[in-house]
């Protein structure tokens, strides 16, 4: 069975090739390194010992994808390509819509064109905007408040309309909550250039000496210490969730939407109290005021997926504060 993985040199991309291959896919990568660094194929390799056909080519150009599918007999997609940060993404709108609608749009033509009609999707929490009450069901009503995640709301809908015109389709979209952590191997991980966003990348940042002090958004929400609160996911954790979208999909047509989270929610201060006891090391930190436009708190209900997909998360916080710290420890030049 061969799957076309766009996005495969990216984070949660890397890790998914990792569990694919350990599952015994075949696995072909198409990227453009916009995100990336071409020597993750090689790490893919070196911790699975299997050999994986990488293409770095982007899914925008429909003559390189034209020319894959011509190459490869691909059996279905896992499609993680595309523009992830919120903060650009309000800067530069047309750049977020462009690269990931024409590139969903470009990739969904061909694949219809080969007859592939498999295709798992990345989509986000980020789909639910402020959820009206906790824990999140995938029924829940959608609304976005920035660019980037327009750009997933539309693919969902790009999705599901192809879907009523053509029922042989096959479609998984996944709604991602927080993926933190890194292959135990230390080899693949997440290292933002720059200032990070997010909050695992920078109390990393913090704890290797790069950056002075995280700091914490706000301490007045209505959380259990008034930071806010998330579902946060080890990435390999999340990556498995692929596989079994992808037994899905090989098994049925149809279209259908999963959370995959962990159902648990952790707040800012004890994602740095736990990285800091983890890992034994210190991690300064001040409180600063609220960043604009963050929600409270936001946690998955996970019995879809589990129901549905025979899938649960199982590592806890204290693996995934480890095994991110170790990435960055052993990659940091
Ligand atoms: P990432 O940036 O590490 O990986 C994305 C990969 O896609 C990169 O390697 C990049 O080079 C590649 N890419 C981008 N545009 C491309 C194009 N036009 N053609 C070919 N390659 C292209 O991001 P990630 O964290 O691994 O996220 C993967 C997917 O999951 C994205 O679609 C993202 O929006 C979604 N997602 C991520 C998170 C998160 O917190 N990381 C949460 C929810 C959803
Ligand atoms: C981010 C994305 C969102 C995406 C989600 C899951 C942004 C603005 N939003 O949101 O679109 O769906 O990840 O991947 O990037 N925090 C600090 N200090 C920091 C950074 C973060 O206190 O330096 C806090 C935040 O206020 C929040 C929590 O940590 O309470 C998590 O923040 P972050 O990692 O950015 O994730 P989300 O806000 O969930």
């Amino acid at each position: 069975m061969k799957i076309l993985v766009t996005g495969g040199c990216g984070y949660i991309g890397s890790h998914t090739c990792v569990e694919l291959l350990e599952s015994g896919y075949e696995v072909v990568i198409v990227d453009n390194l916009s995100n990336s660094q071409a020597d993750v194929v090689d790490k893919i390799k070196t911790i699975t010992n299997k050999d994986v056909k990488f293409y770095q080519e982007d899914v925008c150009d429909k003559k390189d994808l034209e020319h894959i599918f011509t190459n490869e007999q691909i059996d279905a997609v896992i499609h993680f390509a595309g523009l992830k940060a919120v903060g650009e993404s309000v800067s530069k709108p047309l750049m977020y819509y462009r690269n990931n609608l024409d590139s969903t749009l470009t990739l969904l033509e061909i694949m219809n064109n080969h007859n592939c009609k498999k295709i798992v999707f990345s989509s986000s929490a980020t789909v639910y905007g402020k959820p009206h009450k906790l824990p999140i069901t995938e029924d829940f009503p959608l609304q976005t408040t920035n660019p980037y995640g327009s750009t997933k709301l539309m693919i969902e809908m790009i999705l599901n309309d192809l879907y009523a015109s053509d029922n042989e389709w096959s479609i998984a979209i996944l709604r991602y909550f927080n993926p933190i952590g890194a292959h135990k191997s230390g080899l693949i991980g997440e290292n933002p250039n720059g200032i990070p966003n997010n909050l695992m990348p920078y109390i990393v940042k913090v704890a290797t000496g790069e950056l002075k002090e995280l700091n914490v958004f706000g301490n007045d929400y209505d959380t259990k210490d008034g930071t806010g609160v998330r579902d946060y996911i080890h990435v390999v954790d999340l990556a498995k969730g692929h596989i079994k979208a992808i037994e899905k999909v090989m098994q049925e047509k149809g279209i259908d939407t999963y959370n995959l989270g962990t159902g648990k929610g952790y707040s800012v201060l004890e994602i740095v109290n736990t990285f800091q006891k983890v890992n034994n090391i210190n991690v300064p930190y001040k409180i600063v005021e609220r960043r604009p436009g963050d929600i409270d708190a936001c946690y998955a209900s996970t019995e879809k997926a589990a129901k549905l997909l025979n899938w649960r998360a199982e590592l806890e916080l204290d693996e995934m504060c480890k095994d991110a710290y170790n990435f960055v420890s052993k990659n940091k030049e």
